[in-house]
């Protein structure tokens, strides 16, 4: 992590990788962001999955080991265990060791004839499936919340692909997948009224100084996130409010005032796009939900012949 934050912050345009938004207090501002009115992700993904939960759990079909990349509390995955039919086992993969056990816990108590399986790791590694000892039909990976937006292309192609080898001949992917719209809406999601998703950027600079040898003044940053027509994503940026120097791991990073540190993209697609996105990926698209405003969607995806190539 040190190299490559440093190796970042002396790009010309300096960037750091999302991934640093996630520590313990990044995680709890995250969860209050999916609460927000303006982010209108997390509610139509649940809405849309509570609407249409007989089509998904008939196409995911018996006996299916349900593997779910960033499974976190595993609270959204229980509704959708309670209605898949006969499930065989479940693999719950994050980095959390800690919640990982708890959920896994819970889970094992309300369904004791589910083979659980939980993995601590990060998904974005090599990861090793464990066999169950229960007879399984098809793997299928579960990936919510849009995450795949925060990849960019050639990473979500060769991500995509790594989940199609997991899968396997017979397996599927059951993934959300936020939609373009009018960018008014995604910019307000993105610069909440609460200032919640400025404090889960911010919060960055604070894990760095405490995690590595640095010190940002946190007060001398702003958060801004603007629309990118041109590539479709949201982009998350730190824009420094003075010219000013930063020393982080003996490194000297100078700052103008106005330049940014760029901290995350979040893709936005329509269903061709990711169509084609996801055929580069090893998977082809068997079925869509959408929300009514066609905010969000939810997509079941099957592999494809080539997903050795
Ligand atoms: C995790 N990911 C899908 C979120 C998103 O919308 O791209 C992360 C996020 N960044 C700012 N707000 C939420």
């Amino acid at each position: 992590m040190r190299d490559e934050i440093v190796a970042g912050l002396e790009k010309p345009q300096k960037e750091l990788p999302c991934k640093l938004f996630y520590d313990e207090r990044g995680s709890h501002l995250f969860e209050k962001i999916t609460m927000l009115e303006e982010y209108y992700l997390t509610r139509t993904e649940v809405a849309i999955m509570e609407e249409n939960i007989g089509d998904i759990a008939s196409r995911l079909g018996d006996r299916c080991m349900l593997i779910e990349f960033g499974s976190g509390s595993g609270e959204k995955t229980r509704f959708l265990l309670e209605h898949l039919k006969n499930p065989a086992a479940y693999v719950p993969i994050d980095i959390s060791k800690e919640q990982l056990m708890r959920s896994a816990a819970r889970i094992a108590a309300t369904y004791p004839g589910l083979d659980i399986l939980p993995v601590c790791a990060d998904y974005n590694d090599a990861i090793q499936i464990p066999s169950s000892v229960k007879t399984v039909d098809r793997r299928i990976v579960y990936y919510p919340g849009s995450t795949i937006g925060n990849f960019h292309r050639d990473e979500a192609v060769d991500f995509l692909r790594r989940i199609a080898r997991i899968c396997g001949p017979t397996g599927g992917l059951l993934i959300g997948v936020d939609l373009k719209k009018d960018p008014a809406v995604l910019l307000r999601a993105y610069n909440d009224s609460q200032g919640v998703t400025a404090d889960f950027n911010l919060n960055v600079l604070v894990r760095i100084n405490r995690e590595f040898d640095a010190d940002f003044d946190i007060d001398r940053f702003r958060h801004v996130a603007t629309f990118d027509p041109s590539n479709g994503r949201i982009e998350l940026h730190l824009v420094s409010l003075a010219d000013q120097t930063v020393r982080v791991e003996g490194a000297e990073i100078v700052f103008e005032k106005g330049e940014s540190i760029w901290t995350e993209s979040s893709y936005k697609f329509t269903v061709e796009e990711f169509s084609k996105l996801a055929f580069a990926g090893g998977f082809q698209t068997k079925k869509v939900w959408t929300d009514d405003e066609q905010l969000f969607s939810v997509q079941y995806l099957t592999t494809h012949s080539d997903i050795d190539a």
